[in-house]
C-alpha cells in the first residue's frame, strides 16, 4: 500500500525554542491563521498537551490523533493511541493529508520520516522550555517562502519537501 507523505508544521524560534509553559513563547496572529488554514480538512497527529490547549480543534474538518497514555481522552471523531508508531499507523488508514502538529517528543520522533516540514521561522532567540529538534543538517528543498514581520518580530514562512 503507498503510504501517505508525512507533514511537519511548526514555528520555531532561531534558538529551537517552540514552547513556554505549556503556550506559544510568541503570539504571531499571521502564523495562527497560516497554521489554522494549512491544518484545515486535514488528520492532525498531536501530543496530549497541545490537544488540550486546542479546544476547537475538530473545527474546519480536523481530525485528530492524540498520543497519550490516556484513553478515557478519546471521544467520536478523536482519536488516542499510546506512542507515534500507533499514531502514524492509525493517520494512513484514515482519509486526509496527514499533519504532524507537535510538540517535542513527537516533532523528534517523527521528523527522520519527513517528506514536509512548513516551517515558520521566527528571527528571535526566544526564553522556553520546549525545543524544535535540529533540522538543518537534514537535506530539504524550499518550494515556496514568504518573508513577514510584525511590530515584534520578523518571521519566514517557508515549505520545505525533503530531499531522499
Ligand atoms: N511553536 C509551535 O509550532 C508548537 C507546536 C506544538 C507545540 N508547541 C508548544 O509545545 C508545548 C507542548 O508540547 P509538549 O512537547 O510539552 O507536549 P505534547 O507533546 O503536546 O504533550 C505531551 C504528552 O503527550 C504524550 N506524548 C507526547 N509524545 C509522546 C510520545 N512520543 N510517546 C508517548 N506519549 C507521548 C504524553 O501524554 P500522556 O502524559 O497523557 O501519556 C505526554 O505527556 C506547548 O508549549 C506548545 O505551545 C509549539
Amino acid at each position: 500500500m503507498n503510504q501517505k507523505p508525512l507533514t511537519l508544521i511548526v514555528a520555531c524560534a532561531a534558538n529551537r525554542i517552540i514552547g513556554r509553559a505549556g503556550r506559544l513563547p510568541f503570539d504571531l496572529p499571521e502564523d495562527k491563521q497560516w497554521f489554522h488554514d494549512q491544518t484545515a480538512g486535514t488528520i492532525v497527529v498531536l501530543g496530549r498537551i497541545c490537544y488540550e490547549t486546542w479546544p476547537r480543534v475538530r473545527q474546519d474538518g480536523r481530525t485528530p490523533v492524540v498520543i497519550s497514555a490516556n484513553t478515557a481522552l478519546a471521544s467520536p471523531g478523536v482519536h488516542v493511541v499510546p506512542d507515534v508508531p500507533q499514531a502514524l499507523a492509525r493517520a494512513q488508514q484514515l482519509s486526509g493529508e496527514i499533519m504532524i502538529c507537535g510538540g517535542q517528543r513527537i516533532y523528534e520522533e517523527t521528523l527522520p520520516l519527513a517528506d514536509r516540514l512548513l516551517l515558520t521561522l521566527v528571527h528571535a532567540d526566544v526564553p522556553g522550555d520546549t525545543w524544535f529538534p535540529e533540522w538543518r543538517h537534514l537535506e530539504w528543498r524550499e518550494s515556496w517562502s514568504k518573508e513577514s514581520a510584525d511590530a515584534n518580530y520578523r518571521y519566514t514562512f517557508s515549505v520545505l519537501e525533503r530531499r531522499r
